[in-house]
């Protein structure tokens, strides 16, 4: 057993008067991953927030470990408060200015001053530093904004690092991260590791939790229900215990037999950032997985097919005929439709309840298919219910769900739409495993009622999972596209990187 630098105990919180934290304990130990596991809504980012004084508990004790290594009751009023202690977090959205260099933003509000002014100088080689114990190496006046997401990941570490950071809070870090990143995030972190910090790491990819995480903590429904060590428990046991019950998918088969249209289908389209022209095809009933690292070209051919960006050349049909779209809302009246991949583009209005958001998807373009307050109000109960979204009704708005959860109802929004093509860019990035096995039923059932189904997905294990067929891109073409069981993983792979 190491040493505790942090417990907290029976930490409650209530918002109005919905509890979401009840009486939680947990325990971080020096130098240790802790992962923290649990369905969307379960409570880790509320608990986290407690943690670095973005929000205040409504009960229970926090102690950190002080200079004479006791464990000493504190309590944080605000995000400084943490900081000073040596808490800090990195927001899955980030918290940098896009507009400004790695250096100002490691400094942001603690930049060394010479007679009052900031002395860029030593701004400069202060950031240097910390960015070596990162590995970043670019010049200290790189503007962020040009930065891929990785490197924004390690300014954010950076940045914690600079407040002399023993604990760093990790919210699903890897979850827009290519597998390259991945390793490198992970190899700094048992670099960091190895120097005594301790990280906490939110994660829904059951792999990557048994690779990088030493103890692992369960949290259903806001309690905690149990902590392992990862080398004493099983995938199994952890989804067990989050969810309460045992839990296998059902699969349904593809028939091949079955004749088939084609839904979609592009000759000769050019994307908007490779110049080399595509050609796929999409059939009705089944499931099209594409795959390709992050830059592929995946989420530009999508673009195409729903009308967001123009091919020069080329043709798209859709059911035989030919398609001319020149906008997304074009491509809703042909019935195609799509989940964008990033979350802040997902088209959620956060002001509104989750009913308004699953209902008001441009219907002055589509065919009226949702007649009424009262379907409405029954397809938005059925969906809650469905892909169980956490929430305090139909009407709670979107603001206030979880990050998960609001995924969730995107997805829904568009599910709930029966279209005839539906492109889905990632859609369970950030979602947990049982409504990931939700999903998953819910679109083969659209794939079996005669829907097309793109889905993009960088989880391999998905697309072995879910596709009938698999498609895959790199460098902006088609290398690999068969029926998925005639595929594993090596060969799948083998076609992203090469
Ligand atoms: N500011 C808020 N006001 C009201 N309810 C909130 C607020 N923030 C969170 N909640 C609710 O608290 C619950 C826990 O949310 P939290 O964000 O901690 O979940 P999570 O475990 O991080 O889920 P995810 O895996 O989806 O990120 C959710 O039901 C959410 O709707
Ligand atoms: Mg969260």
């Amino acid at each position: 057993m190491g040493r505790t630098i942090l417990r907290a105990e029976g930490i409650s919180k209530s918002f109005s008067k919905v509890q979401v934290l009840k009486n939680v304990d947990f325990e971080l130990e020096a130098a240790e991953t802790h992962i923290l596991m649990g369905e969307n809504g379960a409570g880790k980012s509320t608990l986290m927030k407690i943690l670095t004084g973005v929000y205040r508990k409504s009960s229970g004790k926090i102690f950190l470990e002080n200079e004479n290594g006791d464990l000493e009751e504190t309590d944080f009023h605000n995000p400084k408060a943490a900081l000073e202690k040596g808490i800090s977090m990195v927001f899955q959205e980030f918290n940098l200015m896009d507009n400004m260099s790695i250096a100002e933003n490691i400094s942001m509000g603690f930049a060394p001053a010479k007679h009052g002014v900031i002395d860029w100088k030593a701004m400069n080689e202060e950031a240097v530093g910390w960015m070596k114990m990162v590995d970043l190496n670019l010049p200290p006046t790189t503007i962020v904004g040009k930065l891929s997401t990785a490197q924004k990941q390690c300014v954010e570490i950076a940045k914690c690092l600079s407040h002399n950071a023993r604990i760093i809070i990790l919210d699903e870090p890897t979850s827009s991260l290519s597998e390259k990143e991945v390793r490198t995030l992970f190899s700094l972190i048992d670099k960091l590791k190895k120097e005594g910090i301790s990280f906490i790491y939110i994660s829904h990819r059951m792999e990557e939790i048994f690779e990088i995480g030493d103890r692992v903590t369960v949290f259903r429904d806001g309690e905690q229900v149990g902590v392992r060590n990862i080398s004493e428990t099983t995938e199994n046991e952890l989804i067990r215990l989050m969810i309460g019950r045992e839990f296998k998918d059902k699969y349904s088969d593809y028939d091949e037999t079955k004749e088939r249209q084609v839904a979609i289908e592009a000759e000769g389209i050019i994307t908007s950032k490779f110049d080399t022209p595509i050609d796929f095809k999409a059939w009705s009933g089944e499931i099209v997985g594409i795959f390709g690292l992050i830059g592929a070209g995946r989420t530009e051919l999508a673009r195409v097919l729903f009308g967001i960006d123009q091919s020069p050349c080329g043709v798209l049909k859709k059911d035989g005929k030919i398609l001319k779209l020149r906008s997304a809302s074009d491509a809703i009246s042909n019935r195609i439709g799509m989940v964008p991949e990033d979350r802040k583009e997902l088209g959620l209005i956060v002001k509104q309840d989750i009913q308004s958001n699953l209902t008001i998807v441009k219907l002055r373009d589509l065919p009226k298919i949702l007649t009424s307050t009262k379907k409405e109000t029954q397809i938005t109960e059925h969906y809650i219910d469905a892909l169980s979204i956490a929430c305090a009704g139909r009407k709670q708005l979107v603001e206030r769900l979880s990050g998960g959860n609001q995924q969730k109802v995107v997805i829904s929004k568009w599910l709930s739409l029966k279209l005839d093509v539906l492109i889905l860019d990632e859609p369970t990035r950030g979602v947990d495993v049982k409504a990931k096995a939700e999903i998953y039923e819910i679109i083969r059932e659209l794939a079996d009622q005669g829907m097309c189904v793109i889905m993009i997905s960088s989880d391999l294990p998905e697309i072995l999972r879910v596709s009938h067929r698999v498609v895959v891109m790199h460098d902006g073409k088609i290398t690999l596209d068969g029926l998925t069981r005639n595929y594993d993983q090596e060969k799948i792979m083998h076609a992203a990187i090469s």
